[in-house]
């Protein structure tokens, strides 16, 4: 069978098709970069015209009383599930960056004496810089640790390891389980980048026992430029989570406005200010979808959209590329290629409406969006691809 035909095939027969009307898309863009920033929802535009026009223009401040303020906890709540958590351990607000800062200073407070830091060695570059300036703050030192080789480097040493969970360049999934275990059996706590696993496949944070995680909405989520990050913190260590962030919302009674620093019950003590509202309830509206697939079915045709991409590239591609993402099932939903010029391939293919992303050096990446990329547009890519280079 042509891989025309093959593309023909499984989009009729894709059983989660119908999400990608829940997107308002560009027909004349193939949209590879869902893994950066993700496709427009339908549901956004609308909610946000709401919550501009009426809540906020004629509700005004009441607004806080009336789903405002509580939006952190409850669209946490929200998100639980497709990081496998009970609900109540979960919060949204600030970003990735802020929330890490949070977790780790918090995660080395609860894991005190012991002098290290673990950073996986090739980590998105903002986690070691935030790494390092805590690493400067609370006098342990940060050491760089290849992923493969974590579970082996956690030792006695060891206060906490920093670990992505799916690698942003070569899209390699690393083992939650086995990690978070080992660095346990040593004594050491885990904080898991979570921003290029949420939304694409199951993630398990409760049953493997994860001590603290962060991620982002705005790629496989569909939050939009600049949406919250969110703060994962387990039942067993609220009680003990001591942020460094010790805004006024997080405080217990923030409207009592004492002097002194009271850390509010539960995950609420992971806030800090006050919440960017406009962007969390487009959030809300984004994650709408959810209710008309589940991550299991997102996870499956994340594969087989790779798979195919992967077979697409031997066919049509060759050796002209080299393939830097894992073929087995241990990867995240995008693909990264080796080319030279890759800088200048990426926007050779941007000028011909195929959007991906390159990363230095010689990386072109493509993330395919289960809820709204189909096989034919993995198909076209390959196609434009094949004529740039
Ligand atoms: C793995 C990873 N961590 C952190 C970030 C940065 O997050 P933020 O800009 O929300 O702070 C990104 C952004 O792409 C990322 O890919």
């Amino acid at each position: 069978m042509s891989l025309a035909d093959t593309a023909r095939k499984l989009d009729a027969l894709d059983p989660i098709a119908h999400c990608r009307d829940e997107f308002d898309l560009d027909p004349d863009v193939v949209y590879l970069n869902g893994n950066s920033l993700g496709a427009l929802p339908r549901a956004v535009a609308p909610r946000l015209a709401e919550v501009v026009g009426q809540q906020w223009g004629r509700r005004l401040i009441r607004g806080w009383g009336e789903g405002w303020w509580g939006a952190p906890e409850r669209l946490g709540d929200r998100l639980a599930p497709l990081v496998g958590s009970a609900p109540g351990q979960v919060v949204v607000g600030d970003s990735t960056s802020v929330n890490l800062f949070k977790a780790l200073v918090a995660a080395i407070r609860l894991n005190p004496g012991r002098p290290e830091l673990l950073v996986d060695a090739a980590t998105f570059p903002t986690d070691g810089y935030i790494a390092a300036s805590v690493a400067r703050l609370t006098g342990v030192r940060v050491r760089p640790v290849p992923m493969p080789e974590a579970a082996a480097e956690v030792n006695e040493h060891t206060a906490v390891l920093l670990a992505n969970h799916v690698d942003f360049r070569s899209g390699v999934l690393h083992d939650m389980g086995a990690i978070t275990e080992a660095a346990h059996r040593a004594g050491a706590l885990v904080v898991w980048d979570l921003c290029h696993s949420v939304g694409a496949l199951p993630v398990e944070l409760d049953a493997h026992q994860v001590d603290l995680a962060v991620g982002c909405t705005y790629k496989f989520l569909n939050g939009g430029p600049g949406a919250p990050a969110f703060l994962y913190v387990p039942q067993r260590f609220q009680d003990a989570f001591d942020q460094p962030l010790s805004g006024w919302c997080g405080h217990a009674e923030p409207f009592a406005m004492t002097p002194e620093y009271t850390p509010g019950a539960g995950v609420t003590r992971g806030r800090t200010g006050t919440p960017d509202i406009l962007s969390m309830l487009a959030l809300d509206a984004a994650l709408d979808v959810w209710d008309k697939t589940s991550i299991a079915e997102v996870r499956a045709k994340g594969l087989r959209l790779t798979d195919f991409f992967l077979s697409c590239v031997d066919e049509l591609l060759g050796d002209r590329v080299t393939v830097r993402t894992p073929r087995d099932t241990g990867r995240g939903n995008h693909v990264a290629l080796s080319v030279p010029d890759a800088g200048q391939v990426m926007k050779e293919l941007i000028a011909r409406e195929v959007i991906g992303d390159y990363r230095p050096p010689d990386v072109l990446r493509f993330g395919f969006a289960p809820l709204y990329v189909r096989y034919a547009d993995a198909l076209t890519a390959v196609e434009v691809i094949a004529g740039v280079i």
